[in-house]
């Protein structure tokens, strides 16, 4: 995810916001820039890469302000270039921005600016809120441009949790930048958090927040703005947090909080008694945690702007393959590995019950080495939230070298997947820090799905299906959170499983994939073995191994398969087996074959792995926790394998 960080006060910012920028770079980047406004003119910096790059671009001029905005670019539109690096600025340098989040609505409004004879100079979304803010600010009357103001203001009210107003209220009427920028995000659809700055406005930063966090910290005659508190804890723990549509007038001695009417919201300040280290994980003890947590948000971002639920079908970029030649397929592969794998096992089954075309699952590294089928009426989708998996990059080769459509399901934007397959699905599950891949697999697995919905609308699929479709995915992030919120009854449950050397983990039908995933989270971070198997195979083999000393952890949610998945779970118990099930709410019948349960919100059955997996992965998490594991970094195990 970008990163955000502002300053306005009576230091020198450029320190301030080099060091706020590092201390975000855990949030993921591949550009970052730069911002400061002094004596009525506004500098920018940018530069691709690490930050060094950016310092060693600011260290041969001396860059005073005590205003500035910079930012970290976690690409989602546009490639990793300079151009494409923010801030970005309009009115011949004099307003510049800096904005995380996803511009819907982007091309429609670039469009019309470009009517009016704007100039753009990248192909991001972000872009458009520079012109359009600009655009408005020309437009609104205008009041003399403000002198900086350093003299304290009568009294401060910020303590306790009083209204952070200071000073009297100017009123955003007479403030043009303010009001530029609500009746600019009044026309936008999508998320931002966002920062403008004005050269004639030289004592004031605007922020404003929708879907993408702010924080405001608050000091004697200044304010730090950021993406979270880490970049101000080193200078204030006293913040205050923006809500979604709310938009600050930020100046030394003034906060002001307003809506996109401009009706004043009075907030208190808040005090945060984190280390810079928690700050980082958002208040979580590890990346892990957070990343189970995100899933109801980021799944949101990898649906948004996708659906239409007019034709109940998804309208998915990036299509190198017409909808003729899509309704011509004769197969489809998948081909990644590990978790991503498990999420393309999902989507065999979508791609077969949606679209009615043959589907096969690879492991990357094997596909390359098996003479695979495929020809130009295969469409083969790489699955990889790095990108850089080097399996799958070798298999992508493969396949573009037998004349398939390549489309890529990647997270990573700019990655090696996404540029040589040239075609497909961003993920937006936004930087995956931990080694065990959780919010990344959701998004997987939605994006898997849209892509068959899409191709089941142009052949079987009716409208009627298609929109019940969508309306099932759209209350998906509600239901995940019912789940998330039994995560202390999960951590009871993990503690005991945690001295178990075995397990297996059942289930059938869509959730044999899920059943495989959460092994794979269990083994992968806890170091218990574990297998995960489809229920009806237990009794070919398996079902030797079982025992009171090898439990069974099995998805029982109601289905099609509902009563032969109770069956393979009676034969374990028969054996002594413990049994962890993961049930429909309110099932009386599963309690029957349960030593402990995990109820899960009832969906449709193509979207149970979005929420049978979580409890899983909460499983695994609190299993390793508490056996003492390194969580975010299991050993032997690497976020990205870029060998073969
Ligand atoms: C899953 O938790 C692991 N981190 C691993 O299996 C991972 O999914 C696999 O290496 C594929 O990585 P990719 O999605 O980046 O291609």
């Amino acid at each position: 995810m970008c990163g955000i960080v502002g300053y306005i006060g009576n230091k020198q910012a450029l320190p301030i916001l080099v060091q706020g920028l590092r201390d975000l770079e855990y949030r993921g980047y591949d550009s970052a820039g730069i911002c400061l406004l002094h004596e009525n003119k506004i500098e920018r910096v940018r530069a691709v890469g690490k930050i060094d790059n950016l310092v060693g671009k600011l260290k041969d001029s001396n860059y005073p302000g005590t205003l500035g905005i910079a930012h970290t670019r976690w690409a989602t539109h546009g490639g990793v270039t300079e151009e494409n690096a923010h801030p970005h600025v309009a009115m011949d340098g004099k307003l510049a921005i800096v904005h995380n989040g996803i511009i819907e609505n982007y091309r429609e409004l670039k469009k019309k600016l470009v009517k009016k004879g704007y100039k753009f100079t990248s192909d991001t979304d972000s872009e458009v809120l520079a012109h359009l803010i600009a655009d408005y600010y020309s437009t609104l009357p205008q009041p003399l441009p403000s002198q900086p103001s350093h003299e304290a203001s009568a009294g401060t009210a910020r303590e306790g949790n009083s209204s952070p107003l200071r000073g009297e209220d100017k009123g955003g009427g007479e403030n043009t930048l303010a009001n530029a920028v609500r009746r600019a995000l009044s026309d936008v659809r999508g998320t931002y958090g966002l920062l403008a700055v004005h050269a004639d406005h030289p004592d004031q930063i605007i922020a404003a927040r929708l879907g993408s966090p702010l924080v405001v910290g608050v000091a004697e005659g200044e304010h730090y703005i950021a993406s979270d508190v880490t970049p101000m804890l080193a200078y204030t723990k006293q913040v205050t947090f923006l809500d979604d549509g709310e938009v600050a007038e930020i100046s030394r001695d003034n906060l002001r909080i307003s809506n996109l009417k401009d009706e004043l919201i009075t907030k208190g300040t808040m005090q945060i008694d984190w280390d810079q280290a928690k700050a980082q994980k958002g208040g979580y003890e590890h990346f892990m945690l957070k990343e189970i947590m995100e899933q109801p948000t980021v799944f949101e971002d990898a649906i948004r702007g996708r659906l239409d639920m007019e034709e109940g079908t998804a309208h998915l970029g990036g299509l190198n393959i017409s909808e003729d030649q899509l309704r011509d397929l004769k197969r489809i592969n998948i081909i990644s590995g590990g978790t991503a794998y498990y999420a393309g096992l999902v989507g065999k089954y979508a791609f077969e019950r949606l679209a009615q075309v043959p589907c096969e699952v690879d492991f990357s590294s094997e596909f390359r080495y098996r003479d695979p089928i495929v020809d130009k009426k295969t469409l083969v989708y790489a699955v990889s939230q790095s990108g850089e998996t080097a399996d799958t990059i070798m298999a992508v080769r493969e396949a573009k070298r037998k004349g398939a459509h390549v489309r890529g399901i990647i997270n990573v934007v700019g990655s090696t997947i996404a540029r040589e397959t040239k075609a497909g699905s961003y993920i937006h599950a936004g930087l995956e820090m931990a080694v065990a891949s959780t919010k990344a697999y959701t998004n997987m697995v939605a994006l898997l799905l849209l892509n068959a919905l899409q191709l089941g609308r142009l052949k079987h699929v009716n409208v009627a299906t298609g929109k019940r479709f969508l309306e099932s995915l759209l209350e998906i992030p509600g239901k995940m959170n019912e789940i998330l919120k039994q995560a202390e009854n999960i951590k009871k449950i993990a503690k005991k499983y945690a001295h178990y050397k075995n397990m297996f983990f059942l289930g059938r039908g869509v959730n044999y994939p899920v059943a495989l995933e959460g092994s794979l989270k269990l083994k992968e971070i806890s170091y218990i073995h574990s297998e995960g198997y489809a229920g009806g195979e237990m009794k070919h083999g398996p079902l030797a191994l079982v025992s009171e000393d090898f439990p069974v952890v099995a998805i029982l949610t109601r289905n099609q398969l509902f009563e032969k998945m109770k069956s393979n779970i009676m034969e374990a118990r028969a054996r002594g087996a413990r049994t962890l099930i993961i049930a429909s709410e309110d099932d009386e019948e599963a309690k029957e074959v349960a030593d402990d349960i995990i109820f899960v919100p009832k969906t449709m059955e193509l979207l149970e792995p979005l929420l049978n997996t979580i409890p899983l992965q909460l499983f695994a998490y609190y299993i390793a926790v508490n056996l003492g594991r390194d969580v975010d970094r299991p050993r032997n195990l690497a976020k990205s394998v870029t060998v073969e």
